[in-house]
């Protein structure tokens, strides 16, 4: 099989699963006193400081969590419920996963404000539009926002947005932040403290989603950095746990495994970023030899996007026939868009990237990971060009 779908879900790495099952034979609940819980505690605590080494925050700072959804919901609602009096808007970039443009969604069923923000035609989410956004009212709610949330990487088309501008535009608006950083950690650096700067308190970067899954670790681990000074309000009660953020008897195992994994995707991010930008473009070089109108959405600049992103608009080919012919063929890859019931939604990231309606119904994700290889890129090489024949209707209109 030739795995492409890394940014859906990447192989758990065999030390995490080894310190995961190691850990996950220990007796103890962390929050007990005896001996036992004093133990898992200790493990605890040490992964906690383990995870905040890599993310470049304080230990006290990282509240466990499930994964990236759970995290999101509880950075935006959490700062949604906590927010200062007679503000009503939240700042949302079009493009957003839809962790966050349904959290959004469901806040805004409840009566938040939504301030959209344009991306450009590379995906990037402008600094300057952003700022104003964050100061300007809406017209029916004028004054600053309550909240603003960013990717740090577009998950779909995999494009870098400036995480240090968009935390001090916040922080020049006194608006809280969180930064998805789900796509990108484990492939470009992600630093907490430097992005938020010299941030006021409860202002700038407060929060920043992490996912166990996407770096090797077990599905079911994840991370919400919350800053020390911010404001946010617990979603789940029913315990003190994790400064009250997140009540419940605490993931030891799942700790320590994304521990693991987090130092290991990140002791190998510069070689590996450096390998699977170097497998990516003879990816996009291959595909463009057989589909010379395939096009690469995105930036098309290597440096503005992640290294092992490809995502190619393949004009007149449905994503679900290319994506069904390339499963037939042995290749996982990914439209990059939810799936509903069997039938592909349009890609919303790349409507809006000024992409018509039936150009985000043609598109494919390819996402290199740890385990790809030369192989992965030589097999999708091998079918594509028949593949899109197939899917385009050319090759049957050829034939008869
Ligand atoms: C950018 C981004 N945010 C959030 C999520 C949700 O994370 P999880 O699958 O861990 O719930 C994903 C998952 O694909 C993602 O890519």
């Amino acid at each position: 099989m030739h795995y492409l779908d890394h940014a859906a879900t990447t192989d758990l790495r065999p030390e995490a699963a080894e310190e995961w099952l190691r850990v996950a034979g220990e007796t103890g609940n962390a929050s007990s006193t005896h001996a036992a819980g004093q133990r898992a505690r200790r493990i605890l605590e040490e992964s906690r400081e383990r995870i905040a080494g890599v993310l470049d925050a304080e230990p006290i700072e990282i509240v466990l969590t499930s994964g990236g959804t759970e995290s999101v919901n509880l950075a935006l609602q959490g700062l949604w419920r906590a927010r200062d009096a007679g503000r009503e808007r939240i700042v949302l970039p079009d493009g957003e996963h839809h962790a966050t443009l349904d959290t959004v969604a469901a806040l805004a069923a409840s009566g938040a404000g939504v301030r959209p923000v344009p991306i450009d035609p590379t995906g990037r989410i402008p600094v300057a539009a952003f700022a104003d956004a964050l100061s300007g009212g809406d017209g029916s709610r004028p004054g600053a926002a309550a909240l603003a949330t960013a990717l740090v990487a577009n998950n779909e088309v995999g494009t870098l947005n400036d995480a240090p501008a968009l935390s001090q535009a916040a922080a020049a608006a006194g608006v809280p932040l969180h930064l998805d950083a789900v796509a990108a950690l484990g492939h470009v650096p992600v630093s907490f403290r430097t992005w938020r700067g010299a941030a006021n308190p409860g202002s700038g970067l407060v929060a920043l989603s992490v996912a166990g899954h996407k770096i090797g670790a077990p599905v079911g681990t994840g991370a919400l950095v919350v800053a020390r000074s911010a404001r946010l309000a617990a979603l789940l009660h029913g315990g003190a746990q994790q400064r009250g953020l997140r009540a419940g008897t605490q993931d030891v195992a799942g700790a320590a495994a994304l521990a693991v994994a987090a130092e290991r995707a990140e002791a190998e991010r510069a070689v590996e970023a450096a390998r699977l930008a170097s497998l990516r473009d003879a990816l996009v070089a291959g595909i463009r030899a057989q589909v010379p109108d395939a096009a690469l959405l995105g930036d098309p600049d290597p440096a503005g996007r992640l290294p092992g992103n490809a995502h190619l608009l393949f004009p007149g080919a449905p994503s679900e026939s290319l994506l069904f012919l390339l499963d037939v063929a042995g290749i996982s890859a990914s439209a990059g868009s939810a799936c509903q019931a069997g039938v592909a939604e349009p890609s919303h990231v790349v409507q809006a990237l000024g992409r018509s309606e039936q150009e985000a119904r043609s598109v494919i994700r390819f996402s290199l990971g740890r385990t790809s290889s030369p192989a992965d890129v030589d097999a999708v090489v091998a079918v594509i060009g028949d593949a899109y024949r197939r899917a385009s209707g050319a090759g049957t209109a050829a034939r008869s």
